[in-house]
Formats: C-alpha cells, structure tokens, sequence
C-alpha cells in the first residue's frame, strides 16, 4: 500500500509518499519546503502570509514528490491519501485539505485525516529498526504543543498532562525574540547553547513538585526575560588587551541559551520519567520539532537507560522530528482500518483546535478537578 501524506498546517509545505506492508513503512519521498524567509522578518508564523506560500509551493512539492517516488508522475500507485486537518492554523489547514480533497476527488482515491500531534507521534514508527512496545509513552514538544501521552495500542491515547501556557518550542522562540537571536528560536539556540555554560544562571524549573504531568514554561520566558534586563542594566566599558581600547560587555548570550536550554531539558525528563515510572510502560518516545534537539535527545535517552532499565527509548530521525508529510502518512498506516477507509473527500473538514483525543479522556486536575 502507498500512501500520499499531505501537511500544510503551519509554515511547512510537505509532501510524501511511503509505502506499508508487513515490516513497516519505508519512505519513498518527503519533500519539504520551508517557509522561514517569509516569516523570519516578522519574528513569527503570519496565517495569512502561510497560507499564499502554500498554495503556490503544494503543486510542484507533489510533483517533486510524485518524480522521486515513481520516477513519473503517476498517481496510480496511490492507494490512500492522509492529510492533516489539524490542529494548526485555519488559513493553512485549508490549503492542505483542499488540495487533498481535490486529489481524492479527481484521482478516485479513499482519503483520511490524520491529527497534527498523531502524525509526530508516528514519526518513531518511520525508524526501520523502531521496536515500540506497548504500553508506550510519547513526549510530544513542539512550537504548539507539549504533551505526555501514554499509548496503549495503535490510536489508543490518553493524555497524561501537557502545558498550562507556551509549548516548549514556543518558549525557545520566544527566548530567542528577546536575546535577538532571529526566528525560528529553537535550533539558533542550541546552536548557542554548545558554546554556554548550563549552570551560570539559576533559572527555575516550573512545576517539578506539582502532582501532576502538567508542564508550564511562560515563567522561565519571564525569569530569562529579567535576567536579560539585569545583564543590559550591568554592562559596563571595559579595557581589551587584544583590542587595545574599551568595549562595551556583551550580554552573555551562549551562556543564557545553556541555562534556559537546561532548564526546559530537565523538566521535560523528570516529567516523562514519572511517568514512565507510574504506567511502567515498555517504550519511551520523543516527538516534535523541539525533538531535533541534541541535548535533550541525549539527556532523554540517558535518563531512560538509568532510570528505566526495562523500557526500550525512541526517537525520530532529527529530520523527521520537525513538520514533514511522512509522518502524517505514517500515522494513516497504522490507523487505516475497513471503516476508515470508506471515509470520503466529503467528509474531510479542517479544525484549528483537533484534539488527540477523540472520546476524551483526560486526567482531572488536581487543583480544579475539571
Ligand atoms: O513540530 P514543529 O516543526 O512545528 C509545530 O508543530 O509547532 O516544531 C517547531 C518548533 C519551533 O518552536 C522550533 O523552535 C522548535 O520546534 N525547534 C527546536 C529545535 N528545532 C526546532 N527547539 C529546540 N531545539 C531545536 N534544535
Ligand atoms: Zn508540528
């Protein structure tokens, strides 16, 4: 079976085929077109601005993809098309399922929407040597989202906690604005962070005592916000040897990146390995554009090895971590069932605030009990 997967819900265009049979999927082509020149002026992801570059990216994207994957541009292989119809931005998601609902219209093709978070998810299953075992555990952080969701079979979520306020990648891009480090935050970050000291600065690690798996990261933005202040506030002139003249101190920007970098790091595994812990799962996973992180990669998979010695750890490759059109796909191969497949280009509608959930499920909050 090949599937086209399509995602459009955000600044990334993606296209790709991947074909399933019985040892898993295998990609035949994921093409990605990237719209951070559009958006790096503006410091953020414009709706409006999003959706144009989609619309005129999303044709030649399926037939670059449609060229590697076949080496012609036939559609006839097809068997399915996936496309996210969330949760996302509005202008966006219609671009992708339009375009998708148009394909499966002319194309006579069935055709399934898959869930943004679902799609992250199913990036670990895009690994050939991935060994997930249920039940498993997925981190999800991305610049929307930072979930823990336990999975107990394919498509069978529970939601154990996830952010009150900014998703972990939001707080790298907001941290990033403030240190004019440019957009998008994360990878300029952690580009900085490598030549940082984590441990200069104290800055806190929001909720670690709470009882919950619930995440918060708007406070550390603040507290990075203030310690960004005092360092502008004590510059002072000072003599360079080698420059033989006075220079204005510079704000310590690698060492901030570190010490924020941390701190979201070690909330994040102390978090998932409760977790882990309390629903004694078998495979810990890790999803999202904030994934592609290195030292949270490597941290995380440290901290399973030690702190788990019966559960398996997973990861996305790094290029399959931030929004690609495989992982949609992939999603769709696990989840394709007789009744998902009579699902028709009629019935796919785009939704800004799709939940994983479906018939919801969700830990009560402790403090409010809603
Ligand atoms: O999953 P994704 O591509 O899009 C959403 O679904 O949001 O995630 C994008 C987010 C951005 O906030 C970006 O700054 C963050 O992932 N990100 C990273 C890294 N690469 C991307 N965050 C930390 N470290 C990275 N290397
Ligand atoms: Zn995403």
């Amino acid at each position: 079976m090949v599937i086209l997967g399509i995602e459009t819900s955000c600044d990334d265009t993606g296209i790709a085929l991947i074909e399933g049979g019985s040892q898993g999927c295998r990609i035949l082509s994921n093409i990605v077109s990237s719209q951070i020149k559009i958006h790096a002026p503006y410091g953020g992801v414009v709706p409006n601005l999003a959706a144009r570059a989609h619309l005129e990216n999303i044709k030649p994207c399926l037939e670059k993809a449609l060229r590697l994957g076949f080496r012609n541009r036939s559609s006839k292989k097809i068997g399915l098309i996936a496309v996210t119809i969330g949760p996302g931005l509005i202008p966006s998601l219609l671009v992708g399922t339009n375009f998708a609902k148009a394909l499966a219209y002319a194309w006579q093709k069935p055709i399934m929407g898959i869930n943004h978070i679902e799609g992250h998810i199913y990036a670990n299953w895009l690994n050939p040597a991935s060994q997930i075992d249920f039940p498993a555990l997925c981190l999800v952080v991305s610049g929307g989202h930072t979930q823990l969701i336990l999975m107990k079979g394919h498509g069978k979520y529970k939601l154990l906690g996830q952010t009150r306020d900014d998703a972990a990648g939001e707080a790298f891009d907001k941290v990033a604005k403030l240190l004019n480090l440019g957009y998008p935050g994360g990878p300029i970050i952690s580009q900085k962070a490598k030549k940082g000291n984590p441990r200069a600065f104290d800055l806190p690690r929001p909720m670690l005592k709470t009882n919950d798996f619930d995440f918060s990261f708007s406070g550390l933005k603040t507290a990075v916000l203030y310690l960004v202040k005092r360092q502008h506030q004590g510059l002072s002139l000072r003599y360079s040897p080698s420059k033989k003249d006075c220079i204005l101190e510079t704000v310590p920007v690698s060492d901030i990146s570190a010490s924020f970098q941390q701190a979201v790091i070690d909330v994040l595994i102390i978090k998932t390995i409760k977790a882990a812990k309390e629903y004694k799962v078998k495979t810990v996973m890790l999803s999202g554009g904030v994934a592609a992180n290195q030292e949270l990669r490597r941290q995380m998979e440290q901290a399973v090895k030690k702190e788990l010695s019966k559960a398996k750890f997973q990861m996305p490759e790094i290029k399959l971590c931030t929004d690609n059109a495989a992982m949609i796909a992939s999603a769709a191969f696990y989840k394709k069932g007789p009744a998902l497949l009579k699902q028709n280009w009629l019935k796919i509608k785009a939704d800004a605030n799709l939940t994983i959930l479906g018939k919801v499920f969700r830990n009560r909050h402790p403090e409010t009990n809603n």
